[in-house]
């Protein structure tokens, strides 16, 4: 027996040392973690069960019969997150370069398929080259395995990747099929077609991160909803992350205790809002005011700024909350802005999420690039998410609210359950000044200074329409409250729904216009 467990202890230290003590050199050098030591810092000690670590690949052609290495490039299995179960695979760059091929897809897929049968989330570590280029259409169908648990996990458990080296061509995909994608600076890219590729076809000359980095995708591609500065941070961020939200989406999200009281009043609202409609203003610090703690978690922080999504908690409740932002392009929506904030409200739904969003938006974003880059298509995304998502949804209409933009923020005519408005509302379907010039075209032509009269009647306008009590006549929002008591408004009204059940017909899927 104790040859036997020797002899064990052996084949563990090897397959504990990946690809070996020069490729770790190697990949220090590169300023990247190995995938033992992520794993160290990512999970609560003692608390990691690995499987599948004698995992072989089966291919021998090309070189394959000489790279024998245990566990086959990732390393899967549970383990605790701040005490709560999760399950995981990291790519581990020092073997073959992390690629993937039949074995080491298996381990991915049998990974999330337990995440999956448990009903926790599922974290994938990715560092690596890509298909496996020995095993030919193996490590293509593996892939295409890995992809169909991505897609069959999807809203049934939480799916985060966190990007910690290359991760191109094809394998971008498994990412961008999860629910939050995390980047590293400078040591992380996300590509389909590298720069070689991109140079021999379109000429253009780029580096990795151009092309591809985290501050690319972060700012511009929207591929990723959090960047790090480095891998431990990185960890923090996904942990904070993993502390909003629910197993599955079976259960509910964890409730957290909070010393933040529920009758606190939010005087400082009155003053970080300007009356004037025009002016613009940090919405952040409105959420961060209303939330417990004053704390948000910001996703997408970097992309489509003009309008911010992200987590917080009310009364110890996890809440999502959706707001425009009028520091940013007037906090109109473009098309950017209702892909993030109509996946997002998808994702809350799929996750037993309350939405509280806020409301301070002057349209949808004029201009022919929008037109013809689908702003219709696109738009009509953020109807249908809040249309569709059955969790409580609670609206506050800050300042202007036009148009169909109105409607899409999450009115009451898309099941909101309760709208409620300052009394800086303004909700109407255009700004006062568009709506005189469209009404008193005429007058406008014929008077001397037409400047001077369209002043006068906007005023007139404003006084009648522009404000929140037309609205309130029509049932359309709720109540209009002092902005003071807009968290206390948001625990009641969350209290209030805690057992909202909603009926939907019964359909396969519906067909949201992406
Ligand atoms: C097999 C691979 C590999 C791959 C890297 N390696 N990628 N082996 N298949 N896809 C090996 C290298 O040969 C090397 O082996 C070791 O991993 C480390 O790689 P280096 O090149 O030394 O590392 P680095 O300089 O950091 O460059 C990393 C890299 C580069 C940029 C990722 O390795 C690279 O370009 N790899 C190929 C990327 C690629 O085109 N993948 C296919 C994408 S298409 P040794 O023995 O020297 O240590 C795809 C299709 C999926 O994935 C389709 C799904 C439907």
């Amino acid at each position: 027996m104790e040859e036997l467990i020797e002899k064990l202890r052996e084949l563990r230290e090897k397959a504990y040392m990946g690809g070996g003590p020069k490729k770790i050199e190697v990949q220090h050098a590169k300023g990247k973690l190995t995938v033992r030591e992520r794993l160290e810092l990512l999970v609560d000690p003692e608390t990691f069960v690995e499987m599948g670590s004698f995992v072989l690949p089966r291919a021998t052609d090309f070189g394959m019969d000489k790279m024998r290495f245990y566990g086959d490039g990732v390393i899967t299995g549970y383990g605790k997150i701040d005490g709560r179960l999760v399950f995981i695979y990291a790519q581990d760059f020092t073997v073959i370069g992390g690629s993937l091929g039949e074995m080491h897809a298996l381990k991915i897929v049998r990974t999330i398929e337990s995440a999956l049968k448990v009903g926790v989330p599922v974290i994938g570590l990715y560092d690596s080259g890509g298909a496996r280029i020995q095993e030919g259409v193996a490590s293509l169908e593996g892939f295409g395995k890995v992809f169909a648990a991505n897609v069959k996990a999807s809203g049934v458990i939480p799916q985060i990747a966190v990007i910690l080296g290359p991760c191109a061509g094809g394998a971008t995909y498994s990412p961008a099929l999860m629910d939050f994608v995390i980047m590293v600076k400078e040591t992380s890219y996300m590509f389909v077609t590298g720069p070689r590729v991109v140079k021999a076809t379109t000429g253009e000359d780029v580096t990795f991160e151009e092309l591809g980095g985290a501050e690319v995708h972060a700012t511009k591609s929207g591929v990723a909803h959090f960047i790090a500065e480095n891998e431990e941070e990185a960890f923090v961020i996904l942990k904070k992350l993993l502390s909003y939200l629910p197993p599955n989406n079976m259960s509910e999200p964890p409730i957290v205790e909070t010393e933040d009281p529920a009758e606190r009043e939010v005087p400082e609202l009155e003053k970080i809002v300007p009356v004037d409609p025009m002016s613009a203003y940090d919405v952040r610090e409105v959420i961060c005011k209303i939330l417990d703690d004053e704390e948000f978690l910001e996703v997408h922080e970097n992309f489509a700024p003009n309008i911010v999504v992200g987590f917080g908690r009310l009364g110890g409740r996890t809440v999502g909350v959706v707001a425009n932002q009028p520091a940013h392009l007037a906090g109109s929506i473009d098309i950017d802005a209702s892909d993030k904030a109509s996946r997002f409200v998808r994702f809350l739904d799929a996750f037993n999420i309350p939405i509280i969003t806020l409301v301070d938006v002057p349209g949808f974003l004029p201009g022919v690039d929008q037109e013809h880059g689908g702003i219709i298509r696109h738009g009509a995304k953020l109807l249908y998410a809040y249309q569709e998502a059955t969790v409580p949804k609670i609206t506050f209409v800050l300042r202007k609210a036009y148009g169909g933009a109105y409607i899409a923020m999450g009115s009451k005519s898309l099941g909101a359950d309760f709208v409620y408005a300052w009394p800086t509302a303004e909700i109407a379907v255009m700004g006062p000044e568009g709506a005189v010039r469209i009404l008193y075209k005429r007058e406008i032509a014929k008077t001397k200074n037409p400047e001077e009269f369209v002043k006068a009647v906007t005023e007139e306008y404003r006084r009648m329409f522009a404000n929140p009590y037309k609205a309130a006549e029509l049932g359309v929002i709720d109540d209009v409250i002092e902005p003071r008591y807009t968290r206390i408004i948001a625990i009641k009204a969350l209290e209030a729904l805690e057992g909202k059940r909603e009926e939907t017909p019964l359909k396969k899927h519906g067909n949201i216009p992406l």
